[in-house]
Parts: C-alpha cells; sequence; structure tokens
C-alpha cells in the first residue's frame, strides 16, 4: 500500500519510512503544512490537522504530533516542544534543567491517520527516559541529542534510525497505527 504522510521534518519522514518499509508499505511525503491547533493535548492537535487535510484533499493522509515531558518541569515543554525548540533548543532545556537532579522525561507521539471515506484513527505511544546534562551523537533530530531512552547509556542521537524505532515513541505509535489500519 502506499501512503502519503504530511510532515516538513525529514527526520521524521525517514524514521516512518522505515516502520512502514519493514511492513511492506510505501510512504510518500505531502508537504502540505496544516495549522496547528492550540490545544493541551497531542490528540486534539493530530484530529485538527486531520480534518484539515482531509477537508482539502479528500485523500488518505497519515500525521503525527509529539513532544517531550519533563517531570521536573511539570510536563514542560510537553505540547510547545515545537515552540520551545525554535526559541531556546537543546541548551535552552539543559540550562533550565541545570542543578537538577530528578532528570525523568518521556517523549509522547500521537500518530494518526484519515482513511478514503474521512474517517479517522489514532494511536499513542510513549518512550521513557532521561534528559542528560550534556548534548550527545550526531544523529535524529530536535531533543534527540540529550534525550536517553530508559535502560540505555546512549542518546537517540547515538543511535541507528532502526534501534531509535525499536524503542522510540514514534516507532511505537505507527506500529500500532499500521497494525489497525491493516484490520480496516
Ligand atoms: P512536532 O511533532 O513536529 O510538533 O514536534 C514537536 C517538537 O518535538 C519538535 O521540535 C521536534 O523536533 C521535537 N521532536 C518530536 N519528535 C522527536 C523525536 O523523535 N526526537 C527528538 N525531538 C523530537
Amino acid at each position: 500500500m502506499k501512503i502519503l504522510f504530511e510532515t516538513g521534518n525529514q527526520g521524521k519522514l525517514k524514521e516512518v519510512q522505515a516502520i512502514f518499509g519493514a511492513l511492506g508499505h510505501e510512504v510518500e511525503q505531502l508537504k502540505d503544512e496544516y495549522p496547528e491547533i492550540q490545544a493541551d493535548t497531542l490528540e486534539e492537535v493530530v484530529v485538527a490537522g486531520l480534518e484539515w487535510l482531509w477537508n482539502k484533499h479528500k485523500m488518505p493522509i497519515i500525521i503525527d504530533d509529539s513532544g517531550i515531558f519533563i517531570h521536573s518541569l511539570k510536563g514542560f515543554p510537553g505540547v510547545y516542544s515545537a515552540y520551545v525548540f525554535k526559541t531556546l533548543g537543546c541548551p535552552g532545556i539543559l540550562k533550565q534543567m541545570e542543578g537538577i537532579d530528578e532528570r525523568k522525561a518521556e517523549f509522547k507521539c500521537c500518530a494518526g491517520y484519515v482513511d478514503s471515506e474521512g474517517k479517522i484513527t489514532t494511536t499513542s505511544g510513549v518512550c521513557q527516559g532521561r534528559i542528560i546534562s550534556e548534548m550527545r551523537g550526531s544523529g535524529g533530530f530536535g531533543y534527540d541529542p540529550i534525550f536517553v531512552p530508559e535502560s540505555h547509556e546512549e542518546t537517540f542521537a547515538q543511535m541507528d534510525l532502526e534501534e531509535k524505532n525499536t524503542l522510540s515513541h514514534r516507532g511505537r505509535a505507527f506500529r500500532s497505527l499500521a497494525e489497525t489500519m491493516g484490520k480496516e
């Protein structure tokens, strides 16, 4: 099956192509940025995005919305992760965390699919881990250099794409989305 994935993020594109590729599906990029609503949950953002894309294209499309939730910062940056990354980046997060011993964090991803009839399905994936005190690695994107998943020593930015996909919030969310799509 050929699947359209709306994203402007090449890192996400490669990850999702590998996840669906392993299941025998081809993922093509659709570049048509949908307006991201301000909402309390990733799922609300995904549903609103898919409704907008469906009204415009009337075609099956997948998207995702993700964020990093840092326990000691009460879940910040969470749904504001994209804005915080653009303004403060990884160095800004490390600065916020200076002197804080409690480093637990989780990445969350909500993946969504609108089918050929406009029906929307969403799934989610979580990856628990911790924020380290310096940036490590050159792979991946976004907050990858400062996040080490639970039971591991390397950051996502030090792992290859397959290893990140096995553990990541996005890998988990899209594998379960693929399972749901396969049952329809
Ligand atoms: P969005 O899903 O594109 O809105 O992403 C929100 C923010 O979180 C962006 O700044 C991304 O770079 C970052 N982000 C999302 N997923 C990941 C990931 O897998 N690794 C690192 N950063 C991520």
